[in-house]
């Protein structure tokens, strides 16, 4: 089975009614991102963050995923898929997917500060709730400042790409945004975005289409190959 390696950003959660971040009304529009993504920020005003991330979690357990989360899921009929998000949210889980890599945390998770033993959790995250070890539990999110323990085992997996989609990222954000350089060399790459960043490379493929429309392409363009 060929291998298709997927990097998913906001943007593929976006039609299922949860805000991107760098988009007009996205997220870092109302907030500060050294406020609320930051260790510092959590330092400085942990109820803030905290606030933050509980409203964040709530949205989640309200959304559905989309029909593009839905094809990536069916890809796994045909292809071998791994999906690599930068995403904090369930919704790849929830379609069906069974490879996810998330880079940046995952919002149904939390840990102390202190240790790494992550917790399942879906409710709020109040100031005083403590690990058995007596630490503050916090949002398991990778902030900016932090490393990001799941880079090496993604660069890995895009070291065994075929064919690499692209889908809802501004390619911001590193280093996430450099994963697509650990491809093998001639692999294809689609990307779809309604705003693209600017990407050179001759073996991408620039699909101008919300993840919705733009992956129902990309199977168009993948059964013709
Ligand atoms: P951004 O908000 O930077 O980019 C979202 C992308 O989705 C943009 O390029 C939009 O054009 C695109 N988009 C909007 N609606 C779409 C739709 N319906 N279908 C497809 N694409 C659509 O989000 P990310 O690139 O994911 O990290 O941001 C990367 C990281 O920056 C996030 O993981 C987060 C943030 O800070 C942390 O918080 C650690």
């Amino acid at each position: 089975m060929k291998h298709i390696v997927v990097l998913s950003g906001a943007g593929v959660s976006a039609e299922s009614g949860l805000k991107t971040f760098r988009d007009a009304d996205g997220l870092w529009e109302g907030h500060n991102v050294m406020d609320v993504a930051t260790p510092e920020g959590f330092a400085k005003n942990p109820e803030l963050v905290l606030t933050f991330y509980n409203e964040r979690r709530k949205q989640l357990l309200n959304a559905k995923p989309n029909s593009a989360h839905y094809d990536l899921a069916a890809l796994e009929k045909q292809y071998k898929v791994t999906i690599i998000t930068q995403n904090v949210d369930d919704l790849h889980e929830r379609a069906g997917s069974t490879n996810v890599l998330h880079l940046h945390g995952e919002l149904l998770k939390a840990r102390s500060v202190d240790n790494h033993e992550i917790l399942p959790w879906d409710t709020d995250i109040k100031l005083g709730d403590l690990c058995a070890k007596g630490h503050q539990i916090r949002p398991h999110i990778v902030w900016f400042g932090e490393a990001v323990p799941m880079i090496d085992p993604a660069i890995d997996v895009c070291k065994t790409a075929d064919i690499l989609i692209i889908v809802g990222t501004s390619m911001q954000v590193y280093p996430a945004a450099g994963l697509k350089d650990y491809v093998p060399d001639g692999t294809p790459i689609f990307y779809i975005d309604p705003n693209p960043a600017k990407i050179y490379d001759k073996h991408i493929n620039t699909i101008k289409e919300k993840a919705s429309t733009g992956m129902k392409t990309v199977i168009k363009a993948l059964s013709s190959q």
